[in-house]
């Protein structure tokens, strides 16, 4: 069962998932029964009291071995204003308590509970310091976000097995931040943000899903992970990778950080500044990154 399935990261993971002979279904908040990857609505998945949609709540979550929890208001798409930064929290938080609600009222637990959490739970620091899973979250907007979000996760134990994976920048050709950053590459105008000395963790998003399958498969695997490759880049050095894979110069001066902090106010944070963060947690639970390094992630995703 994925919240947020229809999302970028949903959608390669629904594939991989079938592929790999699961039966996925998805709970988002436009309900359509008729597929063969069943989506219910969130308020099939909301109890309340009437019997009926606790009926629902039942089907739903029939015999669900893993909840894989992807629902969140996009956290780069707009300014974040007060009224931005309660969405952003409440459609993490929220939706992981209305899938608790309803294994509260059904009596049907999964046996794991996975979360999507964000690498920027540290912060965003750019400093040699490599982050591990055992530092303590910052104290900015994005760092008490991520805490709540994980709370919200280890609100299923002792009923789940919980894992939280703190994600870094995922590299999709199907969206998210990559086409961002190549587009003004490809029209020969990229150029690095801000000092561009901002660490960039990432992963490829197949490596990505793997890795969510490695958690419903390996019930060792439990609690925070980063899920970031460990291959330490700039966004410097991001930016110029993408160029020589697109073939294209890059000639311009750095983006000055002061244009992005006017257009985007707190939002640039993220932008301008980045921590290092440890792949070692999940390298010990046995897993392999299919793309450790940029020139083979870049080359697979633009051929
Ligand atoms: N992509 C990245 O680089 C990255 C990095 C770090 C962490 N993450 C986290 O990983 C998760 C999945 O990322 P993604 O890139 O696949 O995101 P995405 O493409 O934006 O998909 C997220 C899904 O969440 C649901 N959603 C959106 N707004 C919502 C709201 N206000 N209330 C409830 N549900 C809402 C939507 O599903 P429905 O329309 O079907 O309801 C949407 O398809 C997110 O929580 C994201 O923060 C992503």
């Amino acid at each position: 069962m994925i919240t947020g399935g229809s999302g970028m990261i949903g959608t390669a993971l629904t594939a991989l998932l079938l592929r790999e002979g699961f039966e996925v279904a998805h709970i988002s908040r436009t309900e359509d029964l008729t597929g063969a990857v069943k989506v219910y609505g969130w308020d099939s998945i909301t109890p309340g009291s009437s019997a009926f949609a606790k009926e629902k709540a039942r089907e739903a979550l029939g015999d669900t071995r893993a909840v894989i929890h992807l629902a969140g208001a996009g956290i780069a798409d707009s300014r974040w204003t007060e009224a931005r930064k309660r969405v952003i929290i409440d459609s993490r938080v929220k939706t992981a308590e209305a899938v608790r609600s309803a294994c509260e009222a059904t009596g049907i637990w999964p046996e794991a509970f996975i979360s999507a959490s964000g690498i920027n739970y540290y912060g965003s620091v750019t400093e040699e310091k490599i982050f591990e899973e055992s530092d303590p979250p910052a104290a900015s907007f994005i760092g008490r976000c991520c805490v709540l979000w994980e709370e919200a996760a280890t609100g299923f134990a002792p009923h789940a097995r919980t894992v939280m994976l703190r994600t870094g920048v995922v590299l999709s050709p199907e969206g998210g931040a990559l086409p961002k950053i190549a587009a003004p590459v490809k029209f020969g105008v990229g150029a690095p943000l801000g000092s561009g000395r901002q660490w960039m963790p990432y992963i490829h998003t197949d490596d990505l899903c793997r890795m969510y399958l490695h958690a419903v498969r390996n019930d060792d695997v439990s609690g925070p992970y980063n899920a970031v490759n460990g291959d330490h880049l700039t966004n410097k050095d991001l930016t110029r990778a993408i160029a020589d894979v697109l073939r294209k110069p890059l000639w311009l001066p750095n983006v000055p950080g002061f244009i992005l902090k006017a257009a985007l106010g707190e939002l640039s944070e993220v932008l301008l500044e980045g921590s290092r963060a440890s792949a070692e947690k999940m390298r010990g639970t046995g897993f392999d990154f299919r793309f450790p390094e940029i020139q083979s992630a870049l080359k697979d995703i633009y051929g």
